[in-house]
């Protein structure tokens, strides 16, 4: 199976709402509540296409309850750790002009959770084909809760994927994961630089945070498609042309086609367009993270590579 780990689980909540005004109360006619978390996301996407799956990570609380229970609901197959601190909810107020996020600060995780935490990522590395960490760290953990786990796996010889920001990226790094999937701020940050805005210096800036590391990097760059900096070579790949639609969850759709594609060990041009076409449907889907097979089987097609 393809493993994904999400420490810092939650409860998205969107309510719609004809026209959202600040200061005043609202009727809110319809409401969806979803398991989020970019792991979680990526676990949805692999089990959309059909790939065996299990969702790992800590989950506490009501709200824990309610992320367990919705991914049972989708069959989604999951196997959390309990902490006693509650689950965060994201809560997004959506109307005609926009989308209004308010984001809760997450659980503190105890050192003991932790601890167990990481007997539970071994056993299920024994079964695991590739492992994917993705998104924020909850309060208590150390910035190398990630190079800890990345460790791990490279004791059982599983391949790990990063995706994730500021401090959690850089010590995971230099725990040499197979591979990272920043976006174009996350990789300026990590290189130090102002911004990535073009591929030359998407290119610079990937080979400064790979240099010394065993780490193959692949950076997403919004409609630009993907920058790949590997040890097999440098790739572009890049959608016909920018969609619109909503790009949030994009990036989980990208990390889960480089998680199957490292799974069946497919050629690099082959992963990284279903990368592109992935993460272009999940664009082009109203409910964000989501794809339709058909539009990906479609977008596929126009995705155009240049080695570089
Ligand atoms: N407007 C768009 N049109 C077509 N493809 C897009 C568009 N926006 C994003 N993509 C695709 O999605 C990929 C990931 O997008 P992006 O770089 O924004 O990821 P991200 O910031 O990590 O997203 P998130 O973390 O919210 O999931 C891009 O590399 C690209 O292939
Ligand atoms: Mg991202």
């Amino acid at each position: 199976v393809i493993l994904t780990v999400t420490l810092n689980a939650a409860l998205d909540v969107t309510y719609h709402v004809p026209a959202l005004q600040v200061g005043t109360a609202h009727r809110v006619p319809t409401m969806d509540e979803r398991a989020g978390g970019k792991g979680v996301n990526v676990a949805r996407v692999l089990h959309a296409l059909g790939e065996p799956v299990v969702a790992t990570g800590l989950v506490g609380g009501s709200t824990g309850s309610e992320i367990r229970a919705l991914l049972s609901g989708e069959q989604v197959r999951h196997s959390f750790v309990d902490i006693t601190a509650r689950s965060r909810r994201t809560v997004v107020v959506a109307d005609g002009a926009g989308a209004t996020g308010l984001w809760e600060p997450g659980p503190t995780v105890a050192p003991s959770e932790w601890a167990a935490f990481v007997r539970h990522f071994t056993a299920l590395l024994k079964v695991s084909q590739v492992a994917v960490l993705s998104g924020s760290l909850p309060l208590g953990l150390a910035p190398d809760a990630y190079g800890q786990l990345i460790l791990l796996a490279r004791q059982a010889e599983v391949p790990v994927i990063l995706d994730a920001d500021g401090p959690a990226l850089l010590a995971g790094v230099a725990a040499g994961p197979t591979l990272v999937k920043p976006n174009a701020h996350e990789l300026a940050t990590a290189a130090g630089v102002d911004t990535v805005t073009d591929v030359p210096a998407a290119i610079g800036a990937a080979e400064v945070v790979r240099a010394g590391h065993s780490t193959d990097l692949v950076a997403s760059l919004g409609p630009n498609g993907i920058v790949a900096c590997t040890s097999a070579g440098r790739w572009h790949a890049a959608p016909a042309e920018p969609l619109t639609g909503n790009p949030t969850g994009a990036g989980d759709a990208c990390v889960a086609a480089l998680a199957r594609g490292i799974a069946y060990r497919l050629p690099w041009p082959v992963r990284l367009a279903d990368a592109v076409g992935l993460s272009a449907a999940a664009v082009a889907s109203p409910v964000a993270g989501s794809v339709s097979l058909a539009d990906f089987a479609r977008l596929r097609r126009t995705v155009t590579i240049r080695e570089l």
